[in-house]
């Protein structure tokens, strides 16, 4: 029995349109919380869990992921030149060495269903871990190492969900679940009134395999698109798939108002800037 995931899957295909302009030269997944990318929370994240291949569902105007992703010795060279040993020490461990990156392009943005689709060739016949970086997870242990333990306990398919307001169900991939969370049903973006419950898919989630079988005959769903949500519907009548209750607060980066929450915590956990702040009689 397969115990530890090695692979995750990150897509980030999609164009970012709630955040033009900035998002019109510069990848969402590159915006920054402070000083990290989002892509970076979401790529460490995954390294915790014990991932080792990390696969990115991409698109021409992305490449600034695969650039932070890629070593620059002329930066490098710069900064140990300058002493700026401490600097030099971040750049360096964005990536640890025995990992692996994998760019594949989506071509034409068709829906999350069709971008985790385009992952098979590098994911194989094994468990792999969706990772949507706008989803940010912070907490005292990443969501996918939750999971990861989640899927050692039932062995079967994990999706992370938290209870969003009624009104909100519209935004979400909306799940029913029995007494112990196992999903009994899943629907993309159901109005308030046709909700089976609060439950909300977040951008986490661990697959098996099966899903890739049930994508490549997944049609277009909610908005035109091929939707993840639809496949993991075809799921439940082979596998059982368990909702998860992660611990930790997600911010919706996707969002101004999440975007704007999720910095302005993580600022209150830096104590220079705290300290700055309060020097300048700002806090
Ligand atoms: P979103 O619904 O947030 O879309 O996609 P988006 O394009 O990123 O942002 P908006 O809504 O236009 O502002 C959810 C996740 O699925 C990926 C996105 O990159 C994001 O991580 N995605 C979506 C793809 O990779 N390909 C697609 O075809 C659609």
């Amino acid at each position: 029995m397969i115990t530890s995931i090695r692979t995750a899957v990150f897509p980030v295909a999609g164009r970012g349109t709630r955040f033009l302009p900035a998002t019109k030269a510069v990848p969402k997944e590159m915006l920054p919380i402070v000083d990290k990318p989002l892509i970076q929370f979401a790529v460490e994240e995954a390294l915790e869990a014990g991932v080792t291949r990390l696969v990115f569902i991409t698109h021409s105007s992305k490449r600034a992921i695969e650039d932070h992703f890629d070593v620059d010795p002329d930066l490098e060279r710069a900064l140990e030149a300058a002493g700026k040993d401490e600097i030099l020490k971040t750049v360096k461990a964005i990536l640890p060495k025995e990992v692996s990156c994998v760019f594949i392009r989506q071509g034409e943005p068709l829906g999350l269903g069709h971008a985790v689709l385009c992952a098979r060739p590098a994911v194989g016949n094994e468990p792999f871990f969706v990772h949507l970086p706008d989803d940010l997870i912070r907490g005292d242990v990443g969501c996918l190492s939750q999971m990861a333990e989640q899927f050692r306990v039932s062995g079967s398919s994990v999706v992370a969900v938290e209870n969003v307001p009624q009104d909100k169900t519209g935004s979400y991939g909306i799940v029913d679940v029995d007494d112990a969370d196992r999903m009994k049903a899943i629907v993309e973006k159901p109005d308030p009134a046709e909700a089976p419950s609060t439950l909300a898919v977040v951008g986490r989630y661990l697959l098996t395999p099966k899903v890739f079988d049930l994508l490549e005959t997944t049609g277009r769903g909610a908005g035109g698109e091929i939707q993840l949500t639809d496949a993991i519907s075809d799921l439940l009548g082979h596998e059982s798939v368990h909702a998860y209750r992660f611990q930790g607060s997600r911010y919706d980066c996707g969002s101004k108002l999440g975007y704007v929450q999720a910095t302005i915590d993580a600022a209150r956990t830096d104590p220079e800037i705290i300290s700055a702040l309060q020097g300048e009689s700002l806090l």
